[in-house]
């Protein structure tokens, strides 16, 4: 087995110098659809930049795909999370009659022992043929944990209000560990989630970095590496990094010991 299997487990097609744009291009959409586009598919909180799209063109996306006719897949599971006081947008499947909106329990609820999530849609005929497809994959959800959702749901506002409450205190925490390494990251608060996505700046880069970090000293960083994809470039020197939970102190120092043994 080898020792980093990440490292050359997927083709790294990334090879020039990557270009984050902090939102998404409406025009460059528009110029991908084809006669056959049925379905525009987004995820905002993005996971793992964090990264957030703003109204305007959440509504021109929306506007272009009525237009067209298309669907929008939006997975909405970090919908409700970040720092507290973040607007966040609307679900799809409220403000578009093609809209599907899934979410999950798992995220922004922090309940992902629970294994339930859903999908919203205006369009029944939609639904009625997605019912039909799940039951050929699971005989039926846990009674109990359907249950324990509506529970939870309906306290939705407490649950959130705690759980963005943790990303606060995390957050403050990451600025202050940032900010004492301003030669080795790049940092800049995500727009919502529970994660972000770094720059790691060393010369040795984000897998050497990340490798010996996590077999070493037991910190999980996910190298940006292990996105990359064919159908568009991704950056090679980033990492993503989690804080939705709490007891990050004992995270943090052992990174901080970490960088201190190998500085
Ligand atoms: C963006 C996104 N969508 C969907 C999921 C699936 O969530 P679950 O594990 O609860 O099925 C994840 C899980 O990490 C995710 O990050």
């Amino acid at each position: 087995m080898k020792r980093f299997p990440w490292r050359s487990a997927r083709p790294r097609t990334c090879l020039s110098t990557p270009r984050i744009t902090r939102s998404l291009d409406i025009d460059r959409i528009a110029a991908a659809i084809r006669p056959n586009t049925r379905l525009v598919t987004i995820n905002f909180p993005h996971n793992p930049t964090g990264a957030s799209l703003p109204l305007d063109r959440y509504t021109a996306l929306i506007e272009l795909c009525r237009k067209h006719g298309i669907y929008i897949l939006h997975d909405e599971i970090f919908n409700g999370l970040g720092q507290t006081g973040t607007q966040h947008l609307p679900f799809v499947a409220d403000v578009y009659e093609r809209g599907l909106s899934l979410n999950v329990m798992s995220k922004s609820y922090g309940l992902p022992g629970l294994r339930i999530g859903w999908i919203a849609c205006q369009d029944s005929a939609i639904l009625f043929k997605m019912e039909r497809l799940k039951h050929y994959l699971s005989i039926c959800n846990s009674g109990p944990s359907e249950r324990l959702t509506m529970i939870a749901l309906r306290n939705r506002a407490r649950i959130l209000a705690r759980n963005c409450a943790s990303v606060d205190e995390n957050l403050t925490k990451w600025d202050a560990f940032f900010a004492a390494y301003p030669d080795l990251f790049d940092w800049r608060r995500p727009d919502g989630s529970c994660m972000a996505f770094p720059r790691y700046k060393g010369v040795d880069g984000v897998e050497e970095f990340c490798a010996p970090l996590v077999e070493e000293s037991g910190v999980l960083f996910l190298p940006s590496t292990i996105y990359s994809s064919e159908f568009s470039e991704t950056p090679t020197e980033r990492f993503r990094l989690g804080f939705g939970r709490t007891k990050l102190d004992e995270g943090l120092a052992a990174l901080e010991a970490h960088l201190n043994r190998n500085s």
